[in-house]
């Protein structure tokens, strides 16, 4: 088989890029490992940035999320037993949309069935060779044969476990990574919000953040050591771990009910450099990890996309390679400030087994200064809505 471009891995940065290619006449293949099926039964994201969500309606993919989707204008910080609002749309004029990952996705996936896109799932032991070269291609199996694709680009979008990053020598590629002595155990349940907007909470018991999927679900993390384990933690023990840890109103007002979805996410930064080697180029999970808060990882995957799907474009309307070889610098530049930001925010709002009375009062004088700085308000702000591409 021969395409242009051959992307492996069917998450969010997979399906964004097939889907911007298919529509401008880039023929592409999307291998993944999973079953389409169990890749819509990943919960992950919520929150989406202005940039995201108008790539999305550049796909096509847009209209239910347009329809469904929750248009948030700002959230509260809540420590001291007191709730603080971010005004987003005040401060910056942007807003951001609560839609799941979940649904980002099977709006893509169908996107894509429709326009009549290919995609191989449950491939096996897929494999990018000759990247080096100016004939890639990508080997895997299924249903017991070996297959080849032979292609002009491949698209590394397989997520931090992929096989994209590994495949390349280890001299070409240098890792900076920093993990977090603690977890995110999150739920989901359908039960209504505890308010129109998301809560992040900072409690000497460890961060909690109230956060929801539609008027009708929920889902909602605590912090926990990373050692925990998910047995430990029945619905009943996570509703009252979870109301321990907001201001007492907000206590009261959390409706519980049983939980659909429960997992503990280990929480990490994590960033590959460069992220292009030869003709193989890394997107979104794949190049680089932020810690959950903030919201931020998805919303990256999305920025990659943008460079990439720019850059590609750029190469088969004008023969250039100027957006190619511009990719990995553009495209780092920006993760680098969300990595920034998602390290502050999560150094902001959880406990930390080493942190101590000092790393206490600072991040107090941090909150106290927030709300008492527009200046300090405004920044936190435009970082969460999404810096500009
Ligand atoms: P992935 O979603 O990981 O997709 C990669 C795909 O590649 C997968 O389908 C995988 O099966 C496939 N694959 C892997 N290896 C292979 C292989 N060898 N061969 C073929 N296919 C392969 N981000 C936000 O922006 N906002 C949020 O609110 C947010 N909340 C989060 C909450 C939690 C608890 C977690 C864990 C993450 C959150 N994120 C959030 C991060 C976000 O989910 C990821 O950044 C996003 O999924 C990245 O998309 P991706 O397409 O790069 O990678
Ligand atoms: C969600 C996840 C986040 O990391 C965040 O900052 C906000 C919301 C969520 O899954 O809803």
């Amino acid at each position: 088989m021969r395409t242009q471009v051959a992307i492996i891995g069917s998450g969010p940065a997979g399906l964004l890029l097939g889907q911007l290619l298919t529509n401008t006449g880039v023929d592409n293949v999307i291998l993944e490992r999973a079953t389409r099926e169990h890749v819509l039964s990943r919960i992950r994201a919520g929150v989406l940035e202005e940039g995201t969500t108008a790539m999305l309606q550049e796909a096509g993919a847009g209209s239910r999320m347009r329809a469904e989707g929750l248009p948030h204008d700002g959230f509260d910080l809540a420590f001291d037993g007191r709730r603080h609002r971010v005004d987003l749309h005040g401060l910056t004029g942007k807003r951001v949309m609560v839609y799941g990952q979940t649904e980002v996705t099977r709006d893509l996936m169908e996107k894509r069935a429709r326009s009549g896109g290919r995609s191989i799932y449950e491939a096996v032991n897929v494999r990018p060779h000759g990247f080096d070269t100016d004939r890639p291609h990508v080997t895997y199996q299924k249903g017991g044969r070996e297959h080849r694709i032979d292609c002009d680009f491949i698209a590394g979008c397989d997520g931090y476990h992929g096989v994209a990053r590994r495949s390349v020598p280890q001299g070409a590629i240098e890792i900076f990574e920093r993990a977090f002595p603690f977890g995110w155990l999150g739920i989901i349940a359908d039960v209504p919000p505890v308010g129109p907007e998301l809560v992040y909470a900072n409690h000497p018991r460890g961060f909690a953040l109230c956060s929801m999927r539609s008027h009708t679900r929920s889902r909602y993390y605590v912090q926990v050591p990373i050692e925990e384990k998910i047995e430990d933690w029945p619905d009943e023990r996570f509703w009252d771990e979870l109301r321990r840890r907001l201001p007492k109103a907000t206590a009261e007002a959390v409706t519980t009910g049983p939980s659909v979805e429960k997992s503990i996410a280990p929480i990490r930064s994590f960033v590959a450099e460069p992220l292009r080697f030869g003709r193989l180029f890394l997107a979104g999970d794949a190049g680089h990890i932020v810690p959950p808060t903030g919201a931020k990882g998805l919303n990256l995957a999305a920025s990659d996309v943008r460079y990439l799907f720019d850059a590609l474009h750029e190469f088969y309307t004008e023969k250039s390679q100027a957006g190619l070889d511009a990719y990995s610098r553009r495209a780092l530049a920006r993760v680098w400030k969300a990595e920034r930001f998602s390290w502050w925010m999560t150094n902001t709002l959880h406990r930390f087994p080493d942190h101590g009375g000092f790393g206490q009062k600072i991040q107090h004088a941090e909150l106290d200064y927030l709300f008492s700085s527009r200046a300090a308000l405004t920044a936190l702000a435009e970082n969460y809505v999404g810096l500009p591409y």
